[in-house]
């Protein structure tokens, strides 16, 4: 088994006093489990403020969307040296909120993935189904769609330095985030081998490493029966990260899976 993964996305969440005591809260609850991985994105002007509380801890942290360039007139735009400059080791790309609100695209959300790992960034990677789509039927298509970009876009030695950096994806069907309503197990299970399929279709040894997290709803009352299934290797939180308790509680779930 894959070791377990939970990273908190605060989206445009927090102001800098609330990050502290939710911060101090997590460094506390969290500081004596050792068998699974800890990450929260945060929003960028609260990076170094997650850089200095964190830094000799075994949460890390990392951005929640990077652009493509390295530099230039990109106003409001973020370079991936910028988030490594803060210590990130992580990066969220291709969110379905960043694709239905900012318009961004599979060639797009390829381009940073790209851009990310060219930069020592770790990229988590989403991708998900609407739900018009779901009911359609046609969640395998887009899921195939969105993962094929960024297959497409690596050539043989990125794809090497994904594996390397521990590229991560993230399945957040749209229809789940933030409404209460949570993928099930048996759902998650489906789409998340296929997903592994995908990889394997590039590399076989790099799908049986790359962890694949559940989001959409997350909470601790669900959490263990999620990551009960094979191919779900932790999670993707949401509005659930927000809260302290409740956060840690997911992460003492996750952390109770032995590596094998
Ligand atoms: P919720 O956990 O609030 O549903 O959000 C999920 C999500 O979008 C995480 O990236």
């Amino acid at each position: 088994m894959r070791r377990k993964l939970i990273v908190g996305n605060w989206k445009m969440h927090g102001d800098i006093h609330s990050n502290q005591v939710l911060l101090n809260k997590l460094i506390e609850g969290l500081h004596d489990l050792n068998d699974a991985d800890y990450v929260v994105c945060v929003p960028n002007p609260y990076l170094s403020q997650a850089r200095d509380l964190l830094h000799k801890t075994n949460i890390a942290w990392g951005g929640q969307n990077v652009n493509q360039h390295e530099q230039g007139a990109f106003t409001g735009a973020v370079a991936p040296h910028m988030l490594t400059d803060f210590g990130c080791s992580y990066v969220l790309l291709g969110h379905s909120e960043r694709r239905s609100i900012f318009h961004e695209t599979n060639l797009t959300a390829s381009a940073r993935f790209e851009a990310a790992i060219n930069a020592g960034l770790t990229p988590i990677f989403c991708v998900g189904e609407t739900l018009a789509e779901h009911d359609a039927g046609l969640t395998e298509v887009i899921v195939a769609s969105q993962m094929d970009a960024v297959m497409a876009t690596l050539d043989e030695n990125e794809f090497a330095l994904a594996i390397k950096l521990n590229m991560v994806f993230a399945y957040e069907p749209v229809w789940a985030i933030g409404s209460g309503k949570t993928a099930s197990p048996e759902h998650a299970q489906i789409v998340h081998h296929f997903m592994r399929n995908r990889i394997a279709k590039r590399n076989q040894d790099a799908a049986k490493k790359v962890r694949i997290l559940y989001g959409g709803s997350l909470k601790a009352k669900n959490a263990e029966d999620l990551f009960s299934m094979p191919d779900v290797d932790g999670g993707l939180v949401g509005g659930a990260s927000l809260l302290a308790d409740e956060f840690i509680a997911i992460c003492r779930i996750a952390n109770k899976y032995e590596q094998t």
